[in-house]
């Protein structure tokens, strides 16, 4: 990995959360190891955890018109069940997915079925790439036709930042994306944010969140949109807050299940700080403390690449 400065969460704090070990994360998120809010239709509040989860892959993918995509980027892309999910679409040449964790790396290398599918093999041999490299040092080969983001935008920030420091950090982000797609290149975009909340309250979440996720700091709506409206349009919006209040509780529910487990395994204390912080995140979005926002964009036609 390149030894530049990064804005964010570091290579060695986002590795202290998601390398605890990938067992330890089989042992309470759905099969496919995603590790962001689910999507629940309103015409199915019953669906699992999984099938939930599963839209919320399908709703980015039709955000970011993968349909019709050759070059697509997941920038932050987990254990790989999004890219496999790219792979799948009709006229993809080559997918690519950025982290900063090595035992993603290192999952989604050892699982050949979701690097290539059947049907990708038949057309091109085409083949997902997941590079342990921060989207500050990426540098994609060709314009891009859809980038995808869940659940990374967290780490984009640190706590401490001054405002014009962290909005310095988000600008970065949007202009490379900007520069990366083709005219009328979208990204799909999901992230959490701050609710309205008063700056003690914001103080407070803060810290909570510092004591899991360290080197991360959470954006507010506006800087997040203050940050991408010189480089792109926003076409959607929505906050599905309570989506994530839900999937934290099923979380939450399959961690108490494996409670003897996870403290044989791993010690009582992880037990107990997961156990906490994912009450407390639940607590957070089902107050309005938290928003849960999905925000689709699109490259105009005259930008340059
Ligand atoms: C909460 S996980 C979300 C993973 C996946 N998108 C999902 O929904 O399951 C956050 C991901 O962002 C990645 N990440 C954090 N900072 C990053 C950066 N600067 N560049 C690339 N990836 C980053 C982490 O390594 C991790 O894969």
């Amino acid at each position: 990995m390149e030894n530049t400065h990064l804005s964010g969460a570091s290579p060695s704090e986002i590795q202290a959360h998601y390398d605890v070990s990938n067992d330890f994360y089989q042992l309470w998120l759905d099969p496919q190891l995603i590790y962001s809010a689910a999507l629940w239709n309103e015409t199915e509040p019953e669906a699992s955890l999984e099938q939930a989860q599963y839209q919320k892959l399908a709703y980015h993918l039709q955000q970011a018109q993968a349909q019709k995509a050759e070059y697509v980027l997941d920038i932050g892309c987990g254990w790989g069940a999004l890219l496999s999910e790219v792979l799948k679409q009709p006229n993809i040449q080559q997918a690519v997915g950025l982290t900063l964790s090595q035992a993603q790396k290192d999952y989604f290398e050892a699982q050949p079925n979701l690097q290539s599918t059947p049907q990708a093999q038949e057309q091109a041999e085409v083949q997902a790439e997941v590079r342990l490299e921060s989207w500050e040092n990426y540098h994609p080969a060709r314009p891009l036709d859809a980038v995808i983001s869940i659940g990374a935008f967290e780490h984009f920030a640190r706590p401490g930042m001054s405002p014009s420091e962290k909005q310095a950090a988000y600008t970065a982000f949007f202009q490379r994306v900007c520069e990366w797609l083709r005219p009328e290149g979208r990204l799909s975009l999901q992230t959490i944010g701050y609710g309205p909340i008063s700056e003690a309250m914001k103080v407070k979440l803060s810290g909570l969140n510092q004591a899991v996720f360290p080197g991360s700091e959470l954006p507010t709506l506006l800087e997040l949109l203050a940050a991408a409206d010189p480089f792109l349009e926003l076409l959607q919006m929505r906050n599905d807050r309570h989506d994530y209040a839900k999937t934290c509780q099923l979380w939450r529910k399959n961690l108490r299940a494996a409670k003897a487990t996870i403290e044989a395994q791993y010690g009582p204390a992880l037990y107990k700080r997961y156990n906490e912080y994912l009450m407390a995140s639940e607590m957070g979005f089902r107050l309005g403390h938290l928003h849960l926002y999905r925000l689709t964009f699109q490259k105009g036609k005259g930008l340059p690449s």
